[in-house]
């Protein structure tokens, strides 16, 4: 024992001295360099060029190659093509006087050419295994096509699902959001970014983007210190405690300043009190955007920005087009420059460029990386473990793979194009597995029926700005609305039971995509309705790029599989778990509401002074007129094809004091016929407090595997550090009294205990 701690401490030792003793070449390299750099070289480091894809903002970037060759860009997001790649490489590093080479950036976020679930479907997996996994595989996969940079990961907390952006997230609970961060970073950087296959992470959106007003995308931003400290800046300080190279500024204001010239936010607190080391690029154009936040003209809210703590300008050119004038002007200064300078080199350094700046850049890599049968065996794994089962009547699913005749119906139902999901610049959609496709592999002896239906929607003028980014991404179809549900109703007549494959197209949400209503679309909505009237149990399987409301669905549909946008494996995955091979194990990580007027709707809430009571009929309480306040499906909720049971829960003590602990335990059993997967979850509440704290909050969760009829003790071992939250005066500290202890399989259906946790117990 007394060896193996010895020999730990001078493997610590060693790696420390190597870690310094690499500090200290880096440094020297890059004086050595900062020195022999004019003002605009320096400058040409803080430009981030677009070039190749399709851009997300109406910006492009001119004249790229004369402006690498004479030092005036450090890095390029847009292509993933390593022999073109290359070709930039070399004129950086043997035509610009200094040979610095660039970074090469692109939003690889759920997958790079095998495309895994949209973020907020792997989110609901719970499995952080799972995800880590996912980024490993998009970094393999990117770095062979010569990427080494990701925008990724998007942990911005969303409580509103009229949002596009909740897709590209973990949903609403800063607990779980900082454990999927600190899984992406690892996944993406691995453990050392020199090497070939890391891919260097950026975290986004720095900061409270998600906090967008009314749900619409790019809306300002309004929030207490607190509900910051408490709700949504975990998660980016968790990737910062996980090594994250990069931070990404967002395009909303944080306390009335736009997050990109926002001192506070950049720098003291990212770098002085979470200790970032890396550098921070804005999002797309920021800095010019701060014009209309009515912040001054370019040339000051880019000195603006650089004074916050922006390293590198996204396409806008601020930096490049007016640094130089504000210098001379004494608006900005020489060590602003060389600070940020620093910074990206260093990044640079870190990810191995100055060694070898084509490391990643081997064409002969992608023949042999990409898209292997692995990475689609994982996809698969993974996509069929985001699903959440939603509802499940009469144990209708799983379906048998023989015996019955099935109508798969709906506009998803034999679709490559919608598969992938929002973020997909390297996914094709041809080469992805349609319901149809997967149905056949899966149970090829089981008789099939389809038809279409109905559009994804009839909608000409929503249709037009769904096909932003291509024009087929969204079509009507030659037949008429009314024949493609004929055709659907004469289907669904000779079949024994429907699956009716409907939802959310892929541009429905993401980027810019936000809805005030957030249903399914009408064709879809009245072809659902015509299917359900014929008495036949109604299977609904879901794609969605964020929580729908479905209380119709709910009402009607006999079971709903949200499948959200699975990836690659999309039909694959759905056909694994509609015919039992997979149990479903998704939980929601954000709330399903029953109607738009309630959002925004979360778990997490604050009590009120005048609380509902159950009742909407109440008056003087906190409810609507015509609506309960309960959610249709709670955070953490998700059934399995298996019940599973909790029995009551057992507290180790119901009194300690100061550094105690306490064990929370509860028998689980899964008292079905199917093996399955249950996501145990831990909640704490807080009744007494100086401020008043949200009724519970995640604080831990375990993923067990129970054969039918298995059962198994679950423990959770619970200090004062899960009970700490930050005070009005941002101080982070437990207060003592009661608190409320809840374990359940979701948010709702928790077993209670209640613990009395003093600073110091009198004897
Ligand atoms: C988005 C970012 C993205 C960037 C580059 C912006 O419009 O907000 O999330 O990384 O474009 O594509």
């Amino acid at each position: 024992m007394k060896r193996t701690y010895t020999i730990l401490l001078c493997l610590c030792f060693f790696a420390l001295q190597n870690a310094t003793a690499q500090d200290a070449k880096m440094k020297t390299h890059i004086d050595g360099l900062l020195k022999k750099m004019t003002v605009g070289e320096k400058i040409g480091q803080l430009n981030l060029v677009v070039s190749g894809w399709v851009p997300t903002g109406t910006t492009v970037s001119q004249d790229t190659e004369e402006k690498i060759t004479s030092g005036k860009v450090g890095g390029m997001f847009g292509y993933y093509d390593p022999v073109r790649m290359k070709a930039i490489q070399q004129i950086a590093v043997e035509k610009s006087r200094l040979k610095i080479p660039l970074f090469f950036g692109l939003d690889v976020i759920h997958g790079h050419r095998t495309i895994f679930p949209i973020p907020l479907g792997m989110s609901a997996t719970w499995d952080m295994a799972l995800v880590e996994k996912s980024a490993r595989i998009a970094a393999q996969e990117a770095t062979a096509e010569g990427l080494n940079w990701t925008f990724s990961p998007m942990v911005d907390i969303a409580r509103d699902p009229r949002w596009g952006r909740i897709s590209e997230g973990g949903g609403e609970d800063p607990y779980l959001g900082s454990q999927i961060a600190r899984a992406l970073v690892h996944g993406y950087q691995g453990d050392d970014l020199s090497k070939n296959n890391s891919l260097m992470a950026c975290v986004k959106h720095y900061a409270l983007y998600g906090g967008a007003e009314a749900g619409r995308d790019y809306n300002t931003v309004d929030m207490s210190r607190s509900s910051m400290y408490n709700y949504y800046l975990p998660p980016y300080k968790a990737a910062v405690e996980a090594g994250v190279g990069s931070v990404m500024t967002s395009f909303n204001v944080v306390d009335e300043v736009p997050a990109t010239a926002n001192r506070w936010l950049m720098t003291d607190l990212l770098r002085n009190q979470w200790g970032f080391k890396g550098f921070v690029v804005t999002d797309y154009t920021a800095i010019n955007e701060m014009t209309s936040h009515g912040l001054g003209d370019l040339q000051t809210v880019s000195a603006l920005a650089l004074k916050a703590g922006v390293d590198m300008d996204m396409v806008g050119e601020g930096f490049l087009t007016t640094l130089k004038k504000s210098l001379d002007e004494k608006k900005i200064t020489m060590a602003d420059i060389d600070l940020a300078c620093r910074r990206i080199l260093e990044a640079k350094w870190k990810m191995g460029l100055f060694d070898d700046p084509y490391r990643r850049l081997d064409p002969s890599r992608p023949a042999k990386e990409i898209m292997t049968p692995e990475n689609r065996k994982a996809a698969r794994e993974i996509a069929s473990h985001s699903f959440v089962l939603l509802k499940n009547d009469n144990q209708i699913l799983p379906l048998a793979k023989a015996g019955k005749t099935v109508a798969f119906v709906g506009p998803f139902a034999d679709n490559h194009r919608d598969m992938l999901g929002t973020w997909v610049i390297g996914g094709e959609w041809e080469k992805s597995v349609s319901v149809m496709e997967g149905v056949k592999n899966v149970a090829p002896q089981l008789a099939t029926l389809f038809a279409k239906g109905s559009n994804i929607t009839d909608d000409t003028a929503f249709i037009h700005r769904l096909n932003f980014f291509g024009q087929k991404m969204v079509t009507l179809d030659a037949i008429s609305p009314e024949t493609l549900l004929r055709n659907a109703l004469e289907t669904a007549a000779r079949a024994d039971a429907i699956v009716a494959v409907l939802g959310e197209s892929q541009s429905m949400s993401g980027e810019s995509s936000s809805r005030t209503d957030i249903g399914i679309p009408d064709s879809q909505r009245k072809l659902l309705e015509e299917l359900v009237k014929t008495g036949k149990p109604v299977v609904l399987v879901l794609f969605t790029g964020r929580p729908l409301t479905l209380e119709w669905e709910q009402q009607h549909c006999a079971a709903i599989l949200n499948v959200w946008a699975p990836g690659t494996e999309a039909g694959n995955a759905i056909a694994d778990v509609l015919f039992g091979d997979v149990n479903p194990s998704g939980k929601l990580t954000a709330t399903f509401p029953r109607s738009v007027g309630q959002i925004p709707l979360y778990y997490n809430h604050k009590p009120t002074g005048r609380p509902y009571n159950g009742s909407y009929q109440t008056k003087f309480s906190s409810n609507y007129l015509d609506s309960p306040n309960e959610e249709l499906y709670p955070f953490g909720y998700g059934i399995g094809y298996s019940p599973f049971v909790y029995e009551e829960m057992k507290l180790s003590s119901a009194k300690l004091s100061g550094n105690g602990s306490l064990t929370a335990s509860i028998k689980v059993s899964n008292t079905g016929k199917y093996a399955g997967e249950e996501v145990v979850q831990l909640y704490i509440g807080d009744p007494v407090a100086s401020i008043s704290r949200p009724v519970k909050e995640l604080k831990g969760f375990q993923k067990i595997i129970l054969k039918a009829g298995e059962s198994k003790l679950v423990t959770f071992n619970i200090t004062t550090n899960d009970l700490k939250f930050y005070d009005n005066s941002l101080k982070y500290d437990w207060e003592a009294g009661e608190f409320r202890i809840s374990i359940g399989g979701n948010s709702r259906d928790v077993k209670v205990g209640t613990v009395v946790w003093e600073k110091n117990l009198k004897p």
